[in-house]
């Protein structure tokens, strides 16, 4: 992301960087000099998984602080800061006065580190060191559970004994059941109304939906209706797994197909995104719920419908973007507040700078643990299911810097 310009001179930080200056060392390219004042690249930003946005301010001659409109840029990009220093990590020249470049065909979840080099037109080069990061999101992928295809058949489950009659023989209306199996509408109403349904569907909750659709089977004097499926639970228990993974994706028609954004440019929003310490070591970030209308449950409430995953650092270039510092969901409190707000623990400085990213339902079903996930032991396995579960998160993003 944005990083604080690093000034840089013949005796700077990138004096004795190897490869970095000096001449010959800029592809062959005439001579590094301290005549250009140059602060090097301002920001990198994802703008989708495989896209990031290079942006720098003009370089300038010493002494007349001319020459902004002749000068031309490399780019450098590598995975690492080092790298990012090296003549081999050279991706890119712009045409002149151009200060920004859009790097394409990026590999997803990755972070790239980025240099800029100013060149004058007597082909001399700035000395400049500074570096900063992009994190590409994981690349996009709906959920896996269509409705018509996956948990409708289920309905058709026979019962212990009775083959020819199924759950669809009852709930079907009209019926002996008042539950209506046979449409997304039916099931998402339960016995109640769309409106005010009273269903064993919690959106998001697969685990806890699966609870109530036992107990609610199970609850007299129902019980005797389905008095065979209980006693010869196979047939329920298949149903397990895709009624869990279905709800869990927030119980949608088809899978959601695009990622949540944060409408920052919303005027009503300014000032809604910030964090301070509470304490010691507690940090407390607040923003705007982000925007993913295709995944809004029937219910209309976003609890539970988006986490936010919160990314930090010391400073904008030593985010840790391999792991986020938070995951935050949005309760059935919060979801009625104009704002999300979280806290999470840091000790590591006095400073930092955050990065909030929604991300929407459609990875959930993969296993994941943020608090034993570790980057650097991950399984092979463990690093793909990082990747699927966080796919879908917004890309357009915003730093906030949090002083104790
Ligand atoms: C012989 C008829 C019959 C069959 C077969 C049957 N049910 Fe039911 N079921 C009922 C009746 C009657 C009720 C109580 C009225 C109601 O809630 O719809 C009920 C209630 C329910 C409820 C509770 C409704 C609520 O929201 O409180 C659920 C869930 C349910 N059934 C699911 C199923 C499933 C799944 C199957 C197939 C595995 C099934 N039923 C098979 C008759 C049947």
């Amino acid at each position: 992301m944005a990083l604080l310009p690093v000034a840089c001179g013949p005796s700077g930080p990138s004096a004795n960087t190897p490869g970095g200056i000096g001449a010959g060392a800029n592809n062959g390219a005439g001579l590094g000099t301290s005549d250009i004042l140059f602060s090097g690249v301002l920001g990198a930003d994802a703008i989708n998984p495989n896209e990031v946005t290079v942006t720098w301010a003009d370089a300038v001659l010493l002494p007349n602080l001319g020459g902004a409109i002749s000068m031309r840029y490399q780019v450098f990009r590598a995975l690492d800061a080092e790298t990012a220093q090296l003549d081999s990590a050279l991706v890119f020249t712009t045409e002149q006065g151009v200060t920004s470049f859009i790097d394409t065909g990026l590999p997803d979840n990755t972070t790239l580190f980025y240099r800029v080099v100013a060149l004058d037109t007597d082909e001399r080069f700035s000395l400049t060191a500074a570096v900063a990061s992009a994190r590409t999101p994981a690349e996009y992928g709906p959920g896996l559970v269509a409705f018509d295809t996956q948990v409708l058949p289920l309905w058709s489950t026979p019962m212990p004994g009775i083959p020819a009659t199924t759950c669809l023989s009852c709930h079907t209306l009209p019926g002996p059941g008042q539950l209506d199996l046979s449409t997304l509408e039916g099931v998402l109403a339960g016995v109640g109304t769309l409106q005010n349904p009273n269903s064993f569907v919690i959106p998001y909750q697969g685990e806890a939906s699966w609870a109530e659709f036992l107990a609610r089977m199970s609850a007299l004097p129902t019980l005797f209706q389905h008095l065979p499926y209980i006693t010869d639970p196979e047939g329920l228990a298949a149903m397990e797994e895709p009624i869990k993974a279905w709800i869990a994706e927030g119980a949608l028609a088809t899978p959601d197909s695009a990622p949540p954004v944060f409408e920052f440019a919303d005027e009503e929003l300014a000032g809604t995104y910030f964090g301070s310490f509470v304490d010691f070591d507690t940090v407390s970030v607040t923003f705007p719920h982000a925007i993913d209308p295709e995944s809004l449950p029937f219910n209309g409430s976003v609890a539970g419908q988006l986490e936010y995953a919160v990314y930090a650092g010391v400073d904008s270039n030593s985010i840790i973007w391999d792991k986020p510092t938070a995951l935050i969901t949005v309760d059935l409190n919060q979801a009625a507040l104009p704002t999300v707000t979280g806290t999470f623990d840091w000790t590591l400085s006095d400073s930092l700078v955050v990065i909030v990213r929604p991300l929407d339902a459609s990875g959930r079903g993969v296993p994941f643990d943020l608090n034993t996930y570790d980057p650097e032991t991950a399984t092979a396995q463990e690093l793909e299911n990082f990747r699927l579960r966080m796919r879908n998160q917004s890309s357009n993003e915003r730093e906030m810097a949090i002083i104790r």
